[in-house]
């Protein structure tokens, strides 16, 4: 039997995960997302045209490959839409689990509504509803897709849950529908959904007992893990490895090679320590050079340098067979190159990372920088400095980088 490939975002997300599994889909007969919600933007550049996905999975512009929301996942129904509206062809290769939870409006007016009352302390949230959506669904109290079959009942017990919240509501200042508005629009979403909606854990083991090539898509990344990362400036979800697992129904035997994405640098969007943020001129130059703004939310990304002992977390969090390193070409043109290979924590030096990072300061080492990788798509044609940094970051996390990328585009892709 086949195993499933996965494909994990190592860092703060935004590593380019996007576009490893469009170029991996190629080669793949479904591809599928397993936790999170609208907060990821994964982008794409096919042919210089540029996509940017949210909820379907990456594996949509291949037109031979099919795809799989997960139950890990929170699903706004109107923004699926809104991204379903970009592809035509989706009748029979897009398919939503009926156990996956509903991210409904009201959702990201509590977020929105949450971030302000905390005023300084906010997490920086894309403000899109994920953590009441997961918060509901672990409180037990949230709705799932295949309730939208039913509207009539599924609005009784929204509109159920607004009287019992009635007092919260009204000190969040969120409004909320009356009970015929809420059934017009889940009608609405009903009416382009319902045939996309099955069940989605029987459809992955009958792939996967057919010998067909399943790629899992995961989206933020390791350092915004609801256990594993910097808590409490995280994300809702579960985005190691093990949320494939339990985001699609498939157990750890049935995953195969793991690919962790990292960017040859480090960039992390909302708020939260990040301790090799560089808040000069390199910084400033790697977000002109990387075009780091977010693509969900358009802020500002803060950049730094390529962190070591984070990635050491991840690589053995997430058990990944290999690391596709992305964005080499962003930090061409640098005198030096910086890595952080360990913390100093009061006064310690600290080679993990522990459970708090918000007093750690990176230690560096420097590493000659060059001219130009970007585009180059044969690693022998690497300048040299470049290739010593690559092989001293594979020493220094103990995972070999199979891949290298050197531009946006599909094809600007180092295979090893
Ligand atoms: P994701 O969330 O992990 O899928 O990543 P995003 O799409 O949010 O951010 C990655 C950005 O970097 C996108 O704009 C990509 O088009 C771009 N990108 C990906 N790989 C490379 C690369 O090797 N070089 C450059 N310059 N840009 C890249
Ligand atoms: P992709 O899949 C980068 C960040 C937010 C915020 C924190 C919590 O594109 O890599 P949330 O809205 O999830 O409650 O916000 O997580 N965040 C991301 N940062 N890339 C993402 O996704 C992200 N998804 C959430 O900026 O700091
Ligand atoms: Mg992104």
């Amino acid at each position: 039997m086949n195993k499933a490939d996965l494909i994990v975002g190592l860092q703060w997300g935004d590593e380019g995960k996007g576009k490893i599994v469009d170029h991996m889909a190629q080669t793949h007969d479904y591809v599928c997302r397993f936790a999170g919600g609208h907060n990821a933007g994964h982008t794409i550049v096919v042919e210089g045209k540029k996509y940017a996905l949210h909820l379907i999975p990456s594996g949509v512009l291949n037109a031979n490959a099919k795809n799989i929301v997960g139950n890990g996942v929170v699903l706004s129904p109107k923004d699926f839409i809104k991204e379903m509206s970009q592809f035509d062809n989706l009748e029979g290769r897009l398919f939503i689990s009926d156990k996956a939870h509903l991210l409904l409006p009201y959702h990201a007016l509590i977020d929105q509504a949450k971030e302000r009352m905390k005023g300084d302390k906010a997490i920086g949230t894309t403000g899109k509803g994920i953590g009441p959506a997961y918060g509901d669904k672990i409180a037990r109290v949230g709705h799932r897709v295949g309730e939208l079959l039913d509207t009539e009942k599924l609005a009784s017990k929204v509109v159920e849950f607004f009287e019992q919240n009635q007092a919260i509501f009204e000190v969040m200042e969120v409004e909320v529908p009356t009970k015929e508005a809420l059934i017009e629009e889940l009608e609405g979403y009903k009416a382009i959904l319902a045939p996309h909606i099955t069940d989605t854990t029987q459809l992955i083991w009958k792939v996967l007992d057919e010998d067909k090539k399943v790629l899992l898509e995961g989206a933020q990344g390791t350092m915004l893990d609801i256990d594993h990362g910097t808590y409490p400036y995280v994300t809702s979800s579960t985005t190691v490895s093990a949320g494939a697992c339990s985001g699609l129904g498939i157990n750890p035997k049935d995953l195969g090679k793991v690919t962790g994405i990292a960017k040859a640098y480090c960039t992390r969007v909302g708020n939260g320590p990040f301790p090799s943020e560089d808040f000069g001129d390199h910084g400033e130059k790697l977000r002109q050079n990387g075009h780091e703004f977010g693509t969900t939310t358009g802020r500002p990304r803060r950049c730094g340098w390529f962190d070591a002992v984070a990635m050491r977390h991840a690589v053995r969090v997430n058990g990944v067979d290999q690391i596709s390193l992305m964005k080499l070409d962003v930090i061409d043109g640098f005198d030096e190159v910086k890595v952080c290979v360990a913390y100093e924590i009061d006064g310690q030096e600290v080679n993990y990372v522990p459970y708090d990072l918000e007093t750690a300061n990176p230690v560096y080492k420097t590493f000659p920088g060059w001219d130009k990788t970007e585009g180059v798509r044969v690693f022998d044609e690497l300048p040299d400095t470049a290739k010593s940094y690559i092989e001293a970051l594979e020493d220094m996390v103990g995972c070999k980088i199979g891949i290298i990328s050197t531009s946006p585009d599909r094809e600007d892709t180092i295979i090893r």
